[in-house]
């Protein structure tokens, strides 16, 4: 089965922006409330403190799924696997569960850096690999060059956006999606259908925001430093959606509300 499916891997707690203590103390919460699965990256500055609080919490190695991303800075033959050494040193590990792309090199190939992700998962770096920021067209071609499965192309997903182009590019090329952005940055709670919706199941906003995204067949990423969204965002596996509300929400996704566009992110590409 993917990793990313693994029941206690499908909701991850996300690390950006977090830094020092205040990370150390959102993660301490996020682990005590039961996540297993953490998103960091070279990108964010924080492993040496998810390295820390990871080792604090006493949490046997192998019940984590732990994903860091390399920075596209690092994507050259003489830094990609010196990144990468820094990166377990820097998390207190021997390996990472999933080592990811962050982004596709700008106006570049992908096939370099692909063949480096896959050698840093040859030497034992990491258990799986997988993309991030990658287009449809990405995907299609990304699985031609590794010859090891891809787990994920970490990509923006929340119900303001519409991503069926992707969604259909994780079906044909068997590389499931994993959301960032998943409730929008906050933005997702102008709408008050969520909070509608979530009434009969007895659910927030927040959670049923979330549960759309893992039935839309996308593992979750969240971050959130209060503890009362941190229990809430792990607390979504014991009800469905219904297809009307499904397809309700569905239909926000015209909003087409990005977050991470040209204009935040020079160096992002041609989004479908
Ligand atoms: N691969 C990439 O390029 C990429 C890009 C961006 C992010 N990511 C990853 O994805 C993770 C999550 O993405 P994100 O931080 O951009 O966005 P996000 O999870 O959509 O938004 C985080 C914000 O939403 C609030 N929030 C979270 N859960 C909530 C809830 N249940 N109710 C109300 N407010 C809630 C948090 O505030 P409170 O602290 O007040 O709860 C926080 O300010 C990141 O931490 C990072 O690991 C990856």
């Amino acid at each position: 089965m993917n990793i990313y499916f693994q029941k206690t891997h499908q909701r991850a707690f996300g690390t950006y922006p977090l830094q020092g203590e205040e990370l150390k103390k959102a993660l301490t919460t996020a682990l005590d409330v039961g996540y297993r699965a953490i998103d960091t990256a070279q990108m964010y500055g924080n492993e040496v403190e998810v390295g820390e609080a990871l080792a604090a919490s006493g949490i046997p190695r192998e019940e984590l799924c732990l994903t860091t991303k390399v920075h596209p800075d690092n994507f050259s033959e003489d830094r990609f696997m010196e990144s990468v050494e820094k990166s377990l040193k820097d998390l207190q590990t021997d390996y990472v569960d999933v080592l990811l792309l962050h982004w596709p090199p700008i106006g570049g190939d992908i096939a370099p850096s692909l063949k480096l992700l896959e050698e840093a998962h040859k030497r034992g770096y990491a258990r799986h690999i997988g993309v991030s920021n990658y287009t449809a067209q990405m995907m299609r071609d990304a699985k031609s060059i590794v010859s090891v499965p891809l787990v994920t192309n970490q990509v923006e997903f929340h119900p303001l956006l519409n991503q069926d182009t992707l969604l259909a590019a994780a079906a044909e090329t068997g590389i499931p999606l994993s959301s960032y952005s998943s409730v929008a940055r906050g933005e997702v709670f102008k709408y008050p259908d969520f909070a509608d919706i979530g009434k009969p199941y007895g659910k927030s906003a927040g959670q049923v925001v979330l549960r759309w995204i893992l039935q839309k067949g996308v593992s979750v990423n969240t971050m959130s430093t209060n503890p009362v969204n941190i229990d809430a965002n792990l607390d979504i596996m014991d009800f469905s959606l219904s297809s009307v509300d499904m397809a309700r929400i569905d239909a926000l996704t015209a909003t087409d509300y990005r977050i991470v566009g040209e204009d935040l992110v020079p160096w992002a590409p041609k989004w479908d």
